[in-house]
């Protein structure tokens, strides 16, 4: 992927459905002078989603496309992307499904975080399904978006022990921690 020259940093959007406790991370990793990438947008399809107060305090451009017609709904934020420049994607807890088609058109230029190793437990739910395994190890993958779900190239993962008094709530904020590591180390090995 093209390098980040000296200030000419990667325009960035990142898309979000929740909490975006990745998102103000993301953000606050953007201004740091050794970060490749910076916010121009962020992409919301929950009104109410917590992350774009954080958004709005740091006056970053939001959108709220609520994919109640996804085909339209692509169209709308391809449209935007084009027009902002960007060219790179970060999901971060985006819960929305996107086409293949969109994908194609941003191929290999888009980045998620999922809560566990994968393969492993792809989809929801994984810290329940880690617990009821009974696994020792969960954490967190950075990976490339495909057309298939959680299943792009890894770009990097992050091993968290699991400790016999852990519930689904304590192991989703060990984890998120790492995540929070992983994903901005992940940004600075694709770029740099
Ligand atoms: C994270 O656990 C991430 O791995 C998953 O969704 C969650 C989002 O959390 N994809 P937040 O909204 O960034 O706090």
């Amino acid at each position: 992927m093209k390098k980040s020259i000296g200030r000419d940093k990667i325009k960035t959007a990142i898309f979000i459905s929740g909490s975006g406790s990745n998102l103000k991370n993301l953000i606050k990793f953007s201004y740091k002078r050794n970060s490749p990438v910076s916010i121009k947008l962020v992409i919301s399809n929950k009104r109410n989603a917590k992350g774009l107060k954080y958004a709005n305090q740091k006056k970053i451009e939001k959108k709220i496309i609520n994919f109640v017609r996804p085909k339209e709904s692509e169209k709308k934020i391809l449209s935007l992307l084009t027009k902002r420049k960007i060219k790179f994607i970060c999901l971060a807890g985006f819960m929305k499904i996107l086409s293949s088609n969109f994908i194609k058109k941003f191929n290999g230029k888009i980045a998620n975080i999922h809560p566990s190793l994968l393969p492993k437990y792809k989809g929801l739910h994984t810290h329940k399904k880690v617990l009821e395994n009974n696994e020792k190890f969960s954490g967190c993958t950075v990976h490339y978006v495909t057309a298939k779900l959680d299943s792009g190239k890894i770009i990097l993962q992050k091993k968290v022990k699991i400790s016999k008094t852990d519930t689904e709530n304590t192991l989703k904020r060990k984890i998120i921690k790492q995540e929070h590591k992983l994903y901005t180390n992940a940004i600075k090995k694709i770029f740099n």
